[in-house]
Formats: structure tokens, sequence, C-alpha cells
């Protein structure tokens, strides 16, 4: 299967990295290459794009798409919170573009669509030890509630889990077709007529969980800012309201770190700014929607590294 992916909010990203031909370029969440490809035609022989994903089979992808291009490439398997380490160097610019791609969600075996039967996997790293059938098989009650409540923000949370867990007690849950229908079972009959698809919110959960998505995203900020040039910027699109909190409440907390109470005269925490936030939260173009629907619940925000602000 071809390796599909439509880049979303490429001009708008371009713009905020105010990428420098001889700079070092960072994309943590490769995929298909689309990005990396508009930074890496931005750059002369002096310049680095490193990039970076911990799906081996988009990173294949990119070696093979990006090989032509003309500055240094630098291709790194892992996750994008072990990014600033396993790159051992500093960043004039770093893209996350978080999520799944469209490839993994289209290709059936990866087991991360409600639409397709498959087994259930939602690995992004094949490699990874924890799957989708070993959550929905394996967890108890409480915590599929959970993770259906706070990752899924799913209003059945409660009833879903206890279908799946007197389901499982019969014979072991295996295919996304099998979750699917369990989780329609557990539905009131007003709740399937809905528009979004019944088991929506359930599979963003667990695929959450299974990538451990939301420590990623936490973990990459801290470790990124600190590794970032004077003047360099992290640009990040997010898909969903959890995953855009924790950037905004990082890239806020990295502008103004200070924690003294408001009533203190001066500040004695002494904790510094480490620069600004320059783009908060903003959506697609209406025509990028309409061309991509996918792209609907897209919002970008940048951060800006500066040193002694
Ligand atoms: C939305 S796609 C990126 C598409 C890409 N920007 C393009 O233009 O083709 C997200 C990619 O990030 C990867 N990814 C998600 N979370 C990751 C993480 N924590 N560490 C490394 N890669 C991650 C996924 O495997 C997927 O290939």
């Amino acid at each position: 299967m071809e390796f599909v992916h439509k880049s979303i909010m490429v001009d708008e990203i371009l713009q905020s990295l105010n990428i420098r031909p001889d700079g070092v370029y960072a994309d943590g969440t490769a995929g298909g290459g689309g990005h990396s490809r508009a930074i890496g035609e931005r750059l002369s022989p002096q310049g680095t794009l490193i990039c970076n994903d911990r799906d081996p089979e988009a990173l294949a992808v990119c070696e093979e798409r990006l090989c032509s291009l003309n500055c240094h490439l630098r291709l790194i398997r892992g996750t994008f919170s072990d990014l600033a380490e396993n790159a051992g160097q500093t960043f004039d610019g770093v893209l996350l573009d978080l999520g799944v791609s469209s490839y993994q969600l289209d290709c059936a075996e990866r087991g991360f669509s409600y639409m397709q039967d498959a087994p259930l996997d939602m690995r992004m790293n094949p490699e990874d030890k924890l799957s989708a059938r070993q959550i929905v098989n394996e967890w108890s009650e409480a915590e599929l509630t959970r993770i259906f409540f706070e990752y899924g923000e799913e209003r059945y949370s409660r009833r879903i889990a206890s279908q799946i867990v007197q389901s499982r007690g019969k014979a072991p849950i295996e295919t996304t077709l099998q979750l699917v229908d369990i989780i329609k079972s557990a539905l009131p009959k007003a709740a399937l007529k809905e528009k979004q698809h019944p088991a929506k919110r359930v599979f963003q959960a667990i695929r959450i969980a299974v990538n451990d998505e939301l420590e990623q995203v936490r973990l990459a900020l801290d470790s990124l800012v600190e590794n970032m040039n004077d003047g360099g910027r992290i640009a990040v699109l997010t898909f969903h309201s959890l995953e855009d909190r924790i950037v905004k409440t990082a890239f806020a907390r990295y502008e103004r770190p200070c924690t003294c109470p408001p009533e203190f005269p001066v500040c004695t925490c002494g904790k510094k700014s480490l620069g600004k936030v320059l783009v908060k939260g903003i959506a697609p173009s209406a025509e990028e929607i309409e061309e991509n629907p996918r792209a609907r619940s897209t919002r970008l925000r940048v951060f800006e590294r500066r040193f002694e602000e």
C-alpha cells in the first residue's frame, strides 16, 4: 500500500519556522515526509534536516522520498520525547505534527481504524510491547472507564467498559470490528444516531493509551525547549483538545515560569522566561478544511526560544 498522507498547514508552518538555509531543523513526526520535504527544500547544503519517527515504515518512506534533498539529512527512529537526546545537537526549528498519519489509519492491519476489520493493535511502533488487544482484554474495568473518559471524553465510558469486561469473560476480544459491536451494544439508541461514529472516542482513547501520547508530548516539549538555539522555534500541530491543552499550558509556562504569588513586589523564585509564544492556536483556512476534512480540528501553536529575555 502506498504511503499517502496530506500534510496540513504547510505554508503556515514554513512561515512560522522562519527557516535559515544553514540551520538545523528537526521534524519529530516525519510520517510520509511531506512537511520534512517542504523544510528540506529551503535548506542549503550547509543546513541539516533531522527526520524522526517511531514508526519504522514511515522512516523507510522518508529515506526513499527525501534522499535527493540538497541538505544534510539525518534519519532517527525513536519517540520525539527522546529526540533531543538522540539527535545530540541543538535546533533552530522543530516541528511536531501530532497523532497518526492517514497511512497508519488507512492501513487496516495496523488496527487503528473502526471502519475496517483487523487485529486490535494501534501501535505506532510495532515493536512496542503494549497493544490495544492487551488493554481491551487485560486492563481492569476501572482503568478502561478512566481512559475512555479522560482520553476519549466519552460520556458512556462506564457502560462501555462494563460491556467489554462482560464480553471478554466469554471469549477474548480480538478484532477492531468485534470491539465496535461491543461499543455499539453498550450505547443507548439515541447515541447511535449521532453524527460521529459511535466508536470514535473509545478508539481515540485506546490509541492514546497504547502510544502514551499525552505523556510523550509533555516530555518532548520540556526536553526540546532546553535544546533550542537562540531564536529557534517549536511548531506543534494538535488534533484534539487534550493535546492542545498540554501544548498551550507548556508554552505559557515557558514564557512566564515565575511561581511567586502575585502579591510579591519582586520575583524571588528566580525562574526566567525561556522565550515567547508566537502563535496561539490558529486553525487551517476554510479552503484547506474543504480540501482535507482531516484538518478540521487542527490547531497550530508556535513558541520561540529566546536567550536572556
Ligand atoms: C500526522 S503524522 C505526520 C505526517 C507528516 N507531518 C507528513 O507531512 O507526512 C504523525 C507521525 O508521527 C509519528 N509519531 C506520533 N507520535 C510519535 C512519537 N511520540 N514519537 C515519534 N513519532 C511519533 C507517527 O508514527 C506518524 O508517522
